[in-house]
């Protein structure tokens, strides 16, 4: 494949011939723009209601909204079954690939349609119903999608936690959804190796002791490895479900019937279970999808390298991509499984035309040589997507030029596991792109960055320094939150408080705008870490790390990091005669307790031990200037520093 390289250009506009073909033109700008609720009404029109709504937005009771008020549908009849009746039951719903080489299947509509049928009979079976909640700790094979859908399509709310989480944080979901199934499966791929998840299910139940509301746990069988086993609670998938009739007729549920809770680290240590309701999250997952990705769903091959264990695959695997009758590829595996090349074989091999996904993936690339990507056929690639933290320019060029042939459109996506689904993004066949910018808010959406008193940013100047601020949202849109599981004020006080008095959304990211009012989302600004498109709070790391009996103290914070956007850097304060550990071997026993706590994700890259850490004279530790330290920054002011010595003792430690 021949590359021709172009110098970098301050914005790059789609060609004639992609904005010719596109599902978006400005004009949706200015429907929207002239009637947004009528726009979105016509959204919603975009899927099958068995009741129509009577209302599009009620707002009344902010900021609880209802989207869709009196309309009634099936969520899994609308990814599935609509398709099969509509006569493309034999299109690929699905190229499984899984992480062994030559392990993949396909799946068409019909099939999956069988499939979520059989599951939602089994379910029914072990005594779900509408209301309630279902675990799913699963890695990325086909029956972790199909238990999503049966439970959408029993009413059902599924919380999907991360196969990489630990026992003990899925305990907490557990608990605190008090979900009555878990579905897991006995083990997992990882890097060639079967591995065991089962007995984390297990750790996680077991530690829930008398409260414990887990009445059966399905288990998949993906790797054949032994597997511990309760009898009576716990069953076999294939056993089950395979028996299981394919006849099941979908209830019609109303609009704000609530679909899933999917968990997300906030500024303190206790993760928010968010909740996303039918209606109005699957009309925004299906417009984004259908628009931004300007999916042709008779010939584009899709691919979302997201786990579902995140928003990005519950809104663009599952909801989005499926209720448009889209074809696409899932794969089970990591990049590098068995060597640097899979993505592009992958790629190469299904002729994937749309590819969405994180910008850490993308300097991984580039670390690796473009000479890897440029081994193989990538020219069916036709558009490309970023999300999960803003994209640095250099990472958005090289991916045009290696993935894209210099010429494909790339979407960077901003959202967040609260709104659901894309809120500000480019609209590829319309929007002249500037790299590392996520540009405007979509049709329908309305966003603003504002200062300290609400006061929206002036657009940057030419030159000098740009103002930055809160991005907020200043309008509902149908996919937002509904709320916090269990939580109503936290739900107000998180996200509802900072601009109470306007009424707006606070994201917690700060933004500037650039020459022509496009958006330049910064990054977090709370005590929120983004790594690796992952997010973590500074508050979570810390309980586990003072969770350790040798810990007297604690403070994390997250520094940059070229490859992984931010790093987590831990300060802690040991106990006196704790251990005869040294230094070295204390560091690598907290980060084993990082892991076993949380996540492997969330082990600090660095640990110092400190004697002392810096507080404010009320107390509070500054986290600014450990930041200062982790980034080897000169320290910013430090006048209200009760003991200004303390960084030389720091510093000394390091
Ligand atoms: C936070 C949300 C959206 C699904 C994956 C992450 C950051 C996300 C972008 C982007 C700049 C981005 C923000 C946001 N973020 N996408 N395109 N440009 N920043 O979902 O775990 O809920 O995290 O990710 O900081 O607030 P999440």
């Amino acid at each position: 494949m021949t590359q021709t390289y172009s110098e970098p250009r301050a914005s790059y506009a789609p060609s004639d011939d992609f904005a010719a073909q596109a599902n978006g033109t400005v004009e949706l700008y200015r429907q929207a723009e002239d009637d947004r609720l009528e726009f979105w009404s016509q959204q919603a029109d975009r899927l099958a209601w068995a009741t129509p709504f009577t209302e599009v937005l009620d707002w009344s009771n902010a900021p609880f909204a209802k989207w869709f008020v009196g309309g009634r549908l099936n969520v899994a009849y609308n990814c599935v079954d609509r398709h099969v009746e509509a006569g493309n039951g034999d299109r690929v719903a699905i190229h499984w690939v899984g992480e062994p080489v030559d392990d993949a299947r396909s799946i068409t509509y019909a099939e999956l349609q069988d499939e979520v049928c059989r599951a939602a009979n089994a379910l029914t079976d072990l005594g779900v119903v509408a209301g309630d909640r279902v675990a799913i700790y699963m890695p990325m094979v086909p029956e972790a999608i199909v238990a999503m859908l049966a439970c959408a399509r029993l009413g059902a709310m599924h919380s999907v936690v991360f196969a990489g989480f630990s026992a003990s944080a899925l305990r907490a979901r557990i608990e605190d959804a008090q979900t009555k199934v878990v579905v897991t499966t006995d083990g997992q791929y990882r890097r060639g190796q079967a591995v065991p998840l089962k007995p984390a299910v297990d750790d996680a139940v077991a530690g829930l002791g008398e409260t414990n509301p887990v009445e059966h746990v399905l288990v998949v069988r993906r790797t054949g490895i032994d597997t511990p086993w309760t009898e009576g609670r716990d069953l076999w998938w294939d056993e089950v479900v395979d028996s299981a009739s394919t006849e099941h007729t979908p209830d019609a549920f109303d609009a704000e019937q609530p679909l899933f809770l999917l968990y997300t680290s906030g500024t303190t240590g206790k993760p928010k279970g968010i909740v996303h309701t039918s209606g109005g999250y699957l009309t925004q997952a299906s417009y984004t999808h259908h628009y931004v990705f300007d999916l042709k769903p008779e010939r584009d091959v899709y691919w979302c390298t997201a786990d579902i264990g995140w928003v990005t695959g519950h809104s663009y695997i599952v909801y989005g991509p499926l209720s448009n009758g889209a074809t696409q590829v899932v794969y089970e595996g990591t990049p590098a499984s068995p060597d640097e090349h899979r993505h592009f074989q992958i790629i190469e091999k299904y002729g994937v035309t749309i590819y969405y996904t994180a910008p850490t993936l993308v300097r991984t690339f580039m670390k690796w040589g473009r000479e890897i990507a440029f081994a193989h056929d990538l020219s069916s690639l036709r558009l490309l997507g970023s999300v999960g933290e803003p994209i640095n320019p250099e990472a958005w060029r090289w991916y045009r030029l290696v993935f894209g042939g210099d010429a494909t459109p790339i979407v960077d996506t901003w959202w967040q596991t609260e709104t659901g689904a894309a809120m500000i993004a480019p609209l590829p066949g319309v929007t002249a792109c500037k790299p590392g910018s996520a540009m405007g808010a979509l049709p329908g959406i309305s966003a603003k960055i504002v200062d300290d008193d609400g006061n929206q940013l002036e657009p940057g100047t030419e030159h000098g320094e740009q103002p930055s601020g809160y991005l907020v949202l200043d309008k509902p849109w149908p996919a937002m939150l509904r709320g916090i599981w269990g939580d109503p004020e936290r739900f107000k006080e998180t996200y509802w408080s900072r601009f109470a008095e306007q009424g707006w959304y606070f994201a917690g990211d700060g933004a500037r705008y650039g020459h022509d009012g496009e958006i330049w989302v910064l990054g977090r600004i709370d005590d929120v870490m983004n790594v690796s498109g992952h997010r973590i709070s500074t508050a979570e790391v810390e309980s586990a790390l003072v969770g350790h009996a040798g810990v007297a103290e604690a403070a994390v914070v997250g520094a940059s990091d070229e490859s992984t956007g931010q790093a987590i850097c831990a300060f802690v304060i040991l106990k006196a005669h704790h251990t005869d550990l040294s230094h070295e071997q204390m560091v690598e026993e907290l980060r084993a307790e990082v892991a076993k706590e949380i996540s492997p994700i969330a082990k600090p890259r660095e640990i110092h031990v400190v004697p002392e850490l810096p507080k404010t004279r009320s107390g509070k530790i500054m986290r600014r200037l450990l930041r200062d330290v982790a980034e080897g920054r000169e320290l910013g002011d430090t006048s209200t520093l009760m003991d200004p010595g303390v960084f030389e003792a720091i510093r000394a430690a390091r």
